[in-house]
């Protein structure tokens, strides 16, 4: 049995405390009947309807998954490329990707059917660190990366500091991989710091998504997470999202 605010969080519906008040409003219904109190608990098998519509109930679930390169982040494609969810087909939950990695970027990519798990993670004030190697053309400037560092101006606005370790630079090549740490996660980010730079992204992984690593993947290989794991994850996304409220 579970509390019927936290079922249809779960449900990715609302925040807990938007899913309180849907039940106060009225507007949530089991098994055909109005509850307004915030006492009850649901079963498995009890009919849930926000707003007239039937949630669909599942026991959440969690996946890391080392997404390779030329897969789109999207549970399906209407131009049949190969998407993530092809990684997982004996698991019948539906599960989705926790924001989203571009189809040309490999690395940690979580799958969840968690909506309340998900949205916390993606909320804008969580600060998760995620850890990328980015392979560039050229060899940036001690001084650009130092931009980086402090924050970059891009067109959805300035960047927050980020961490940045040159790892190795072939010469010859004139290409360089470069670490960078950062906890926003605005679309394309690091290929679009790097541009502003002056710098192309020719290949980029994403190695660290908070506590979680690729350590025992190979690309195209998922593995479940420990409770643990999601406890940890949840707590620093809490963590950062009420530090920064
Ligand atoms: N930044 C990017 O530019 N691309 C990604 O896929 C992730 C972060």
């Amino acid at each position: 049995m579970e509390r019927l605010q936290k079922v249809i969080a779960q449900a990715g519906i609302a925040s807990r405390r938007k899913s309180e008040e849907l039940i106060k409003e009225g507007k949530v219904k089991v098994n055909g009947k109005i509850i307004t109190e915030l006492g009850v608990k649901v079963s498995n098998s009890d009919k849930v309807e926000v707003n007239e519509i039937q949630i669909e109930r599942e026991s959440p679930v969690y996946f890391l998954l080392y997404k390779p390169r030329g897969v789109i982040s999207s549970v399906s494609d209407d131009k049949g490329r190969k998407v993530v969810t092809d990684f997982f087909p004996h698991i019948m939950e539906r599960i989705y990707p926790v924001g989203r990695l571009d189809y040309d970027t490999s690395g940690v990519l979580l799958m969840t059917n968690d909506g309340e798990f998900a949205n916390l993670l993606m909320h804008p004030r969580s600060e998760i660190e995620k850890v990328y190697v980015a392979k560039t053309q050229g060899i940036p400037l001690r001084e650009s990366l130092r931009k980086l560092e402090k924050g970059i101006r891009l067109e959805d606005g300035k960047t927050s500091p980020a961490r940045v370790k040159m790892i190795s630079l072939d010469k010859k090549k004139q290409t360089s991989i470069i670490e960078l740490v950062i906890h926003e996660g605005r679309n394309r980010q690091v290929r679009r710091m790097f541009e502003a730079i002056g710098h192309q992204v020719l290949k980029l992984k994403r190695e660290r998504y908070g506590t979680l690593t690729l350590n025992g993947l190979n690309a195209g290989e998922a593995r479940e997470l420990t409770p643990h794991e999601v406890k940890q994850l949840r707590a620093l996304a809490m963590e950062s999202v009420q530090k920064n409220s």
